[in-house]
């Protein structure tokens, strides 16, 4: 049926609404109406957001919400939920939320399945924590090293930094290996025990060249350290799709947790590749991570359009890039140990909707994925807060903090808090010239300085924000989070109608590193662009000159 964004006259009606608009500042929207906290707000499970400093009126939430009626986003959540095979390009199911669903609420034809999987990593896990999980030389299993890349590894390693401290097992140490650039494996691998070390070798394809080059070494240090091919069995374990490859390898079949080809790699924290997650918080705590997930599904799927979060939040990030010609998205987490999730968020965004065709296969006419990008507060306030104040582009944020820390300490936590609120009411509402005239004179400047030094400290303000406050960062509220962010991309795709669950555009460098590889170790290639040839040539030249 195609992109709603494609009638013109929705756009003409988006185009008018951008118009009153843009000549209206958020400091006027507020000063004209004191309730908008309370007009633009919204609650999902245990998450509050504050749509209120963004660019909207009421009847601006009205026409948006007008996309995603005529996009039937009501009935493509519903085949999304169902297990329809909704990534056309693949003839595949998006069935992630089914892993975080009880058990009556999955498709039937799934649901003993995911029970059988979920049922291994809880006895797995539980033998880790109790200490029965032992190495083949009797030590019990205290380091973890998981080998993965993308959806296989930004996922455990960023859930597992953002909860391991405060609400895992103390005693199990756990390591993820991702790049392909030696140093990664080999830096970990000076940090673990051949006897007390699992090797989980996650990937669901198990065809991934940067995690097989990965394994292979953590095998040969394995091998070469002392222990033997019989004892791969005590100490690798693999997370794949493709039994045949995993067999391949050397590693048992009853030491491979299944994954399935509905799974998304960007989408896969709640399967097992979540195994690490399950590990270091236990079945009880990864329960906990799967039902605030599940709750936040049930936020999607029961709330109207007006006040549920992934809607809203995927409807104003497509009325910034389509008709305020916005280019990114700023993820700035009040809390230290979410200082990974704004990567994560990078690939699930950008690796699901970097599209530039619809479903039909014809090009979009309008944008699509923008860049995602971000950090913790309150360090980024000293990096790069500066350019999204004074800058000449405007990044709408979403702002993430908790209300209570896991690690208190005096008045910290409010001060980070204040530091939040304060950097998206500066965004908000900036400084004028004459505000900043009056507060020079008041410090006793001379005229002549005064029209010097203030026009560098007007800040215009005008830019929006949403700011999602949770109660605590616990198990629960980080898969609220994630599952959000999930629903928002899902969303956005359907408005645009693209296809959010594949990824062809990484196929395209796999291939030609591969070619590539070949003609590092060749004479003289001649098979390739000058500029590549020159830089093989380079590569030629200082590897024979370091010996290397
Ligand atoms: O290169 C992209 C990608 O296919 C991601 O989508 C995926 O998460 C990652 O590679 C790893 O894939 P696998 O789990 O099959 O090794």
């Amino acid at each position: 049926m195609g992109s709603p964004l494609k009638s013109t006259a929705q756009r003409a009606a988006l185009t008018r609404e951008k118009e009153i608009l843009a000549h209206q500042h958020l400091r006027e929207l507020f000063a004209a109406d004191p309730t908008r906290f309370q007009r633009f707000h919204a609650r999902a499970a245990d998450l509050e957001f504050d749509f209120s400093k963004h660019r909207i009126q009421e009847s601006t939430l009205e026409l948006l919400s007008k996309l995603a009626d005529d996009a039937n986003l009501a009935a493509r959540r519903d085949a999304l939920f169902r297990g329809d095979p909704i990534n056309s390009t693949e003839g595949r199911a998006a069935l992630h939320s089914a892993l975080r669903a009880p058990f009556d609420q999955r498709p039937a034809v799934i649901a003993d399945d995911i029970e059988n999987m979920q049922r291994r990593m809880f006895a797995f896990a539980e033998s880790i924590a109790s200490g029965s999980c032992h190495g083949s030389t009797g030590k019990p299993i205290t380091n973890i090293v998981n080998i993965g890349i993308g959806g296989s590894d930004l996922g455990p390693s960023m859930t597992v930094n953002a909860l391991q401290a405060h609400w895992a097992n103390p005693t199990v140490k756990f390591h993820f290996v991702s790049n392909i650039d030696p140093t990664d494996i080999q830096t970990t691998l000076q940090q673990c025990d051949v006897e007390t070390t699992l090797f989980i070798i996650a990937s669901k394809t198990f065809t991934t060249l940067e995690t097989l080059s990965n394994a292979n070494a953590a095998r040969s240090w394995f091998l070469s350290q002392g222990g033997t091919k019989a004892g791969i069995e005590e100490h690798f374990v693999a997370i794949s799709t493709n039994q045949q490859k995993v067999a391949e390898f050397g590693i048992a079949s009853h030491n491979i947790f299944p994954m399935w080809d509905w799974v998304g790699g960007r989408y896969s924290i709640w399967s097992a590749i979540g195994l690490p997650l399950c590990i270091a918080l236990g079945p009880k705590g990864f329960c906990e991570f799967l039902e605030g997930a599940h709750r936040m599904d049930q936020h999607f799927l029961n709330s109207e359009f007006r006040t549920n979060a992934p809607v809203l939040m995927a409807l104003l990030s497509i009325w910034y890039a389509e008709f305020f010609n916005v280019q990114s998205l700023g993820i700035l987490c009040y809390e230290d140990y979410l200082d990974q999730f704004p990567d994560y968020l990078q690939q699930l965004d950008m690796e699901s909707n970097g599209k530039r065709v619809c479903f039909d296969g014809t090009p979009v006419d309008y944008k699509t994925g923008m860049p995602v990008w971000g950090n913790v507060g309150s360090n980024s306030q000293h990096s790069f807060h500066q350019l999204l104040h004074q800058g000449t582009i405007d990044v709408p944020v979403d702002f993430i903090v908790g209300v209570n820390s896991c690690n208190p300490c005096g008045e910290q936590q409010a001060q980070l808090f204040a530091n939040c609120l304060a950097q998206s009411q500066a965004l908000m509402q900036g400084r004028t010239l004459e505000e900043v005239t009056a507060e020079l004179r008041q410090q006793g400047m001379s005229e002549d300085e005064i029209e010097q030094l203030a026009p560098h400290k007007v800040i215009p303000g005008n830019k929006p924000s949403t700011t999602i406050v949770y109660p605590k960062l616990t198990p629960s509220v980080l898969g609220q989070l994630i599952a959000l962010y999930e629903h928002k991309i899902f969303v956005q795709s359907v408005i645009w109608d693209i296809n959010p669950f594949d990824q062809w555009g990484v196929e395209l460098g796999k291939q030609m590193s591969r070619d590539i590889f070949k003609m590092l170790g060749e004479h003289n290639p001649t098979q390739s662009d000058g500029s590549t040839l020159g830089l093989i040539g380079l590569f030629q030249k200082h590897q024979q000159k370091t010996g290397a």
